[in-house]
Order: C-alpha cells, then sequence, then structure tokens
C-alpha cells in the first residue's frame, strides 16, 4: 500500500574524480580492487541496496577508466574536469539532479564498507527529522585525517577538517563519515554559496553544514560503526580494510558451515561462494565468480579463479586453478594447473605437475603425473600416461586432439594434433603419435630399440667401432 509518506524518492550520488594522489599509484584509487571488485564496486553495491531512483557518479581523474569499469550498467555520470573539493563535485552532479525532489544520499568512492542497514538508517533518520542534512558519524579510536564533528550543546554545530582543527578539536574522536542525506530542492543553491577555502579554492562540501545552521535549518547526524566508514587514503589504508573484509567473509563462511582452518590467511572474494562441510586450508585464495560445492577439500595454498567445483572435490596443495570446471569428486594436484577451459570429470583425477587448458578429462580420467593437455577432448576411464604431451600447436594454429573412452596412453607419449585415438584404443609408451588410432587398435610409433652386445667391453679395450649412433 502506497501511502503519501512513503513517497520521498532516493537518489544516490557518488563522488569519484579525486586523484588519490596518496595511493601514489597510476590506477585511479575508486579502481584499486577490494576482495575482487573495484572499490567503487562496493559503493555503487550500497547505493543499489537503497533502491534509489537513479546512481549518479561524479569522475574526473582518469575518467574514462571509471566510466568503463560500469559499462552497460544504469548509472549516470557527471564530469568534474578541474577537481577542487567535494562540494565543487557536487555541484557538477546538478544537471542530474537538479529540479528533483526527494533526498540524495552523497556517498565517497573512497568509503566501501557501509551497510546496507547504515545508509536506510540515515535517510530514515533525515526524512523523519525533516532535516536539510544529516550526517552519517562514527567515533573511532583513531581520528586523524578526518574531518572533526564540533557540537554545541549536543547538536552537531560544522564539521572541522583535520587541517583547520584546533588542538582541542583534534582530540575530537567523533569524524565525519563523508557519507550524507541532503534534502534536494535547495540544495544546489546552498552548496554555491560555500565560501572557497585553501590556496586551491576548495569547496568543501562539509561547510555545508555551519550554512544551514546559520539559516536555522533543522542539521541532523546518524551513527555508524567506525569500521564500516572508513575512508581509503593510502595503501595501508587500502591494506587495513581488506583484512576487515577478509574477516568479514571468512565468518559468514564459517557461519554457513565451512571449516576454515587460518582465517588469518583464507581470501574469499565478495561473489565467491563456498557449500558446508567444505574445508579450507591455510594460504588459500578464492577469487573471482569461483563456486565452490559441499564437502570439497582445499589444501595449502591453492589459488581458484573464475572456477566451478563441484561437491566432494579436492584440491592438493599449492594448484593454481583459473577458468575451469571440476565435476563432483574430481581430485586435483599438488601443484597442478588448470587454466581457462580446463573441465574435470567426475571422480577423475589430475596429479602432480600437470597442465590443462581447454581441454576435457571424462568421467574417472586419470592425468597424474608430469603432462600438457591442450585443445584435447578426452572421454570417460581413459588413462593418460606419466609425461603425455599434446602437440597442439605448430606455430601458427592450435589443432584438436580427440580421445575416445578407456584409452590408453603410454607414458612419454606426444600427440601430434590434430589427432583422434579411438574408444578402447592403446598407445605404445614414448611413442609420438601422428596419425590416428583406430578404436581398439595398438599404436606405436617410436624408433626400434638395437642392443649391441658387448659394446661397452669393447670401448674399454679399443677395439670399438667408434659409432656414436646406438
Ligand atoms: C573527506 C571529508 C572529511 C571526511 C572524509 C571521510 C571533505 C572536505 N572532507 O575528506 O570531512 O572525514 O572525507 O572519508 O569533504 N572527490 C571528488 N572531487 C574532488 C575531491 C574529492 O570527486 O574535487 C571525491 C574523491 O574521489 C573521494 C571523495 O570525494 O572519493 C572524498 O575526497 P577525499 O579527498 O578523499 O576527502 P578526504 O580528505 O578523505
Ligand atoms: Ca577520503
Amino acid at each position: 500500500r502506497i501511502t503519501l509518506g512513503d513517497a520521498v524518492p532516493t537518489h544516490v550520488i557518488i563522488l569519484a574524480a579525486g586523484r588519490g594522489t596518496r595511493m601514489r599509484t597510476a590506477r585511479p584509487k575508486v579502481l584499486h580492487r577490494l576482495a575482487g571488485l573495484p572499490l567503487i564496486e562496493h559503493v555503487v553495491r550500497a547505493a543499489d541496496s537503497l533502491r534509489p531512483e537513479r546512481i549518479g557518479l561524479v569522475v574526473g581523474h582518469q575518467a574514462e577508466q571509471v566510466e568503463a569499469a560500469f559499462a552497460g550498467r544504469a548509472l549516470v555520470f557527471a564530469r568534474q574536469d578541474e577537481q577542487r573539493g567535494t562540494g565543487h563535485a557536487l555541484l557538477q552532479a546538478e544537471p542530474l539532479f537538479g529540479g528533483r525532489a526527494g533526498t540524495l544520499v552523497v556517498l565517497s568512492g573512497d568509503v566501501p564498507l557501509t551497510r546496507p542497514a547504515t545508509l536506510e538508517r540515515l535517510v530514515r533518520t533525515h526524512e523523519e527529522a525533516n532535516a536539510a542534512i544529516t550526517v552519517l558519524t562514527a567515533t573511532v579510536p583513531r581520528p586523524y585525517g578526518y574531518g572533526r564533528i564540533v557540537r554545541a550543546d549536543g547538536r552537531l554545530a560544522r564539521i572541522v577538517e583535520e587541517r583547520d582543527a584546533s588542538a582541542s578539536q583534534r582530540q575530537v574522536k567523533e569524524i565525519n563519515s563523508g557519507i550524507y542525506a541532503l534534502d534536494l530542492p535547495s540544495l544546489f543553491d546552498a552548496v554555491r554559496e560555500i565560501p572557497p577555502a585553501g590556496p586551491a579554492d576548495e569547496i568543501h562540501l562539509p561547510d555545508l553544514v555551519r550554512i544551514y545552521r546559520q539559516r536555522g535549518l533543522p542539521v541532523e547526524t546518524a551513527a555508524a560503526d567506525p569500521d564500516e566508514v572508513r575512508g581509503i587514503n593510502s595503501q595501508t589504508e587500502l591494506a587495513e580494510v581488506k583484512r576487515i573484509v577478509r574477516q568479514t567473509r571468512n565468518e559468514e563462511l564459517m557461519a554457513a558451515g565451512v571449516t576454515i582452518e587460518d582465517p588469518a590467511t583464507t581470501w574469499v572474494d565478495m561473489d565467491v561462494t563456498v557449500g558446508p562441510d567444505t574445508v579450507i586450508h591455510p594460504g588459500v585464495s578464492l577469487q573471482g565468480r569461483t563456486r565452490v560445492g559441499a564437502r570439497c577439500e582445499l589444501h595449502a595454498g591453492v589459488r581458484i579463479v573464475d572456477s566451478t567445483l563441484g561437491d566432494d572435490v579436492t584440491v592438493r596443495d599449492h594448484c593454481v586453478i583459473q577458468g575451469a570446471r571440476l565435476a563432483r569428486g574430481a581430485q586435483v594436484g599438488p601443484f597442478a594447473h588448470l587454466r581457462p577451459g580446463a573441465a574435470i570429470g567426475e571422480t577423475a583425477k589430475v596429479g602432480n605437475f600437470v597442465e590443462i587448458k581447454q581441454s576435457s578429462l571424462g568421467r574417472g580420467s586419470k592425468a597424474s603425473h608430469l603432462s600438457y593437455l591442450g585443445d584435447a577432448t578426452l572421454g570417460d576411464g581413459v588413462n593418460v600416461g606419466a609425461g603425455t604431451i599434446t602437440c597442439n600447436y605448430d606455430g601458427r594454429r592450435k589443432h584438436a586432439t580427440t580421445v575416445g573412452d578407456r584409452v590408453f596412453i603410454g607414458s612419454g607419449t606426444q600427440l601430434v594434433a590434430p589427432v583422434t585415438l579411438g574408444d578402447d584404443a592403446y598407445v605404445g609408451a614414448g611413442s609420438c603419435v601422428t596419425d590416428d588410432v583406430p578404436a581398439g587398435a595398438l599404436g606405436v610409433a617410436r624408433g626400434r630399440q638395437v642392443v649391441k652386445e658387448g659394446w661397452a667391453d669393447r670401448q674399454a679395450d679399443g677395439s670399438g667401432d667408434g659409432s656414436s649412433d646406438s
């Protein structure tokens, strides 16, 4: 049921034009990655949770790169060509929101951990108080670098930036998160009244508080947990936030029945899922869009990127798995490398020092030692002998290898693609297979062994024939 009270529309603007000088990197600050996503993606997701009418992004420094990170998404952009402060940045968004009614939530592209419930509370506090501005604040142990909340008679009076703060104001531990709810219709005119500050004539959005107070308009605050409002200005702050996200993700997984032996060294990206009763050993990274089933065991030092693991999969120590699919009960490693397009069938086994790229291994098949399989399709119950190599590249193009069911490939075999081994075929060890081996046939392709009796003795007494071709 829609009532008039519900009809206040919400809009969001995210400030992300700053250079991020303190990061000391060429990469724009808001594109630094946190748990597999750009910082700004975390902020956009928080914004989405408010179900706003529109989400705007103010971009400037390396704007094309930031915009490209959101190609095809329902966001609107404003450009701030000269970075003259957060208030100036907001002014650039006037064409996106000017003339609209409702609440505008301002988020910072470098404050990625704010929870949806906190933003909802900010908006509710703001609308219930009919405030002109509501500032999200937090009381933190180390306020250095943040704008301080200065109160008079308990009420927000103004925000003082670190460099402008007096010695006593620097003691204040309540800080400005850089996140605000603002009443739209009169907002941009008020921002225009903020006096430029400092040598670069910057316009500081927090100064809006003083302007609204001078006009006697209601000014509110809402409180957040300290960790939620951490801003990232330096590499050290980025690392601290990564630690917090790592801990949160691991706690979520453990609450869902995943055993994590060493949460301090386990890194699970935002969009990864892990099934219950899976055990994760120390030093494991699960990245991108990886999905891990139930009852899996991931041993130490494994990195899995954008891959899907069914239930009951075992990955032994120090495997790298990227863009691969492992069906139920598969076993991989130690020291295996599964590259994009590797598909390991149910209960199939991939052993140590095996590399697989764009190839499928059928149900119950085994490649246990020291092999390279590229652009190959292998059926069920195949045995790939140690040291088998698909020669899939002729210097210009890749060629396919096709192997039927129950094929036995002897150790040290080279399969020169394109080549096909029929069902139940055998290949003798040490073969260089250049022609197809039909179903049920044995293919042997190696030089015949020559045995010269007594050869070593003849060498020793000088009567050897000197030939070196044996
Ligand atoms: C800002 C606040 C400070 C608050 C802190 C919280 C101001 C003046 N100060 O400080 O009170 O405690 O955030 O993290 O607002 N940006 C632009 N254009 C600009 C300048 C900044 O888009 O011209 C963007 C940045 O990309 C960034 C955000 O605004 O995403 C905040 O800017 P930043 O320079 O990091 O402000 P702080 O010094 O952290
Ligand atoms: Ca900041």
